[in-house]
């Protein structure tokens, strides 16, 4: 089968599509034949080297951490799934023809398989960092970056538990922020003005999806380090706030059961290319402008 690896740290040159073996199902996990794997900013920061101490890779290595696809085997243990069954979720090596996914869930009929093969790591890290701040029904919070992928995921499921969202987007983006539910205003200097002004009755957490520095203004919006939390700026806990990377501060699987609760919940595709072209792929995602979620497409 094809699927697409590194051979090296570097540039999006060192990507190959190659001819490999395929995964076995593994106890506990499922065997899909791809429909589409999300790509991360993640990605490119494991292509480039950059977490080679927290996250080393043995070369040639894949690439991918979700995707969508139809399930061709189950490994032992699995219960609830069959062959057949189109599901989305976590894995590795996922931009392939086949991979093994060991956390996922059952796409909604509703839904186009291709779009969800962008959720899994979106759905998660929205439902982790919602969870870990926990604003109090009925309060009003502030989603930094809410018109991308995670931001998109964020605020409705924030909707959904009974938040007042406002969300900061680029001016293009105003509208499609608004469209979730939320409140738009646009981000970049003079923030904090614009907030309070939206926001009279005060912001009980603040979420930094898009690690654009502004964890101070955060904090100072809030009132509250503890109520400040970032996926994307690791000099947050030098201002009192914290970083949330890891997915086992939450439970994957009830993210993922609350998105699909929500009726319409979805996160636009912005772009979809083949496995050949996934160097092109991540740089779009790294430039942290892709507008939804860009997917490989084997
Ligand atoms: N720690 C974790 O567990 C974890 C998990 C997933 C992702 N991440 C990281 O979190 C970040 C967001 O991921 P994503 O998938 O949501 O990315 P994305 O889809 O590319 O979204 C980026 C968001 O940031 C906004 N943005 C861009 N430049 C900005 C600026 N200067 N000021 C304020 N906002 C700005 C974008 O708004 P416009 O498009 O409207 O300009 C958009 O809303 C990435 O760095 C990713 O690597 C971390």
């Amino acid at each position: 089968m094809q699927a697409v690896q590194f051979r090296a740290y570097g540039s999006p040159d060192v990507l190959d599509v190659v001819d490999t073996s395929e995964p076995v199902a593994p106890a506990g996990g499922v065997l899909i034949r791809v429909i589409a794997s999300g790509v991360n900013g993640l990605d490119a920061i494991l292509r480039q080297g950059f977490m080679a101490e927290q996250m080393p890779v043995e070369f040639p290595a894949g690439v991918g951490l979700e995707a969508s696809g139809e399930v061709l085997a189950v490994g032992e243990g699995v219960t609830g799934t069959a062959v057949g069954d189109v599901v989305f979720g976590f894995g590795a090596a996922t931009a392939a023809e086949k991979a093994v996914l060991v956390t996922w869930a059952a796409v909604p009929a509703t839904v186009d398989p291709i779009e969800a093969g962008g959720w899994a790591v979106a759905i998660e890290t929205a439902g982790r960092v919602l969870t870990l701040l926990a604003p109090a029904e009925g309060s009003t919070v502030l989603v930094s970056g809410a018109s991308g992928g995670v931001g998109t995921a964020l605020v409705q499921l924030a909707v959904a538990r009974g938040l007042r969202v406002i969300g900061t987007a680029s001016e293009a983006n105003q509208e499609r922020v608004t469209a979730l539910g939320a409140t738009a205003v646009v981000y970049g200097d003079g923030l904090a003005d614009r907030v309070r002004a939206t926001a009279p009755e005060g912001v009980s957490a603040a979420f930094d999806l898009a690690g654009s520095g502004i964890v101070p203004e955060l904090i100072e919006i809030v009132g509250d380090a503890s109520h400040v939390i970032s996926i994307a700026d690791f000099s947050a806990p030098e201002h009192g706030a914290r970083v949330s990377t890891s997915q086992t501060e939450a439970d994957p699987a009830a993210s993922f059961a609350e998105a699909i609760a929500i009726d319409g919940f979805g996160i636009p595709v912005a772009a979809t290319f083949p496995l050949a072209r996934a160097g092109e792929a991540q740089e779009l995602v790294a430039g942290k402008h892709s507008g939804g979620k860009v997917l490989l497409v084997p």
